[in-house]
């Protein structure tokens, strides 16, 4: 069984020379520069994440033209970096005006 789950292939990378991808954190402790306020991410909404850590999320656990669901979207991190790394994205937000400003980032 964990020899089938280590072939199935789940994103993009080449798992023989993971060491090798100098902008994939590889430690248990990610040490993650200065927030990326580049494009879309203006940081105006209060409690969003640094837009960093879904990147290494989708770009470790999906391939490109996987669907990403988030389901407290808030101001649309996570779909601004999915629709960068050529992922699908889907966002559900309880507040409709927050929802709004997301569907206007991404
Ligand atoms: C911490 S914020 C998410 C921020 C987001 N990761 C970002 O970077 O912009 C959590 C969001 O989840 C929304 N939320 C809370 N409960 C919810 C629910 N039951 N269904 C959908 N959205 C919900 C809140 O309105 C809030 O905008």
């Amino acid at each position: 069984m964990i020899n089938e789950i280590s072939k199935l292939k789940i994103n993009d990378l080449n798992l023989k020379e993971w060491k090798e991808y100098q902008d994939i954190l590889t430690d248990s402790l990610w040490l993650i520069g200065e927030r990326d306020k580049s494009g879309a991410h203006n940081n105006a909404y209060h409690g969003n994440f640094i837009p960093q850590i879904p990147n290494q999320m989708m770009r470790r656990f999906t391939k490109k033209g996987d669907v990403v669901l988030d389901a407290f979207l808030g101001n649309g991190t996570t779909l601004i970096e999915s629709k960068r790394l050529g992922r699908h994205g889907i966002g559900i937000e309880l507040i409709p005006e927050v929802a709004r400003s997301a569907v206007q980032n991404i």
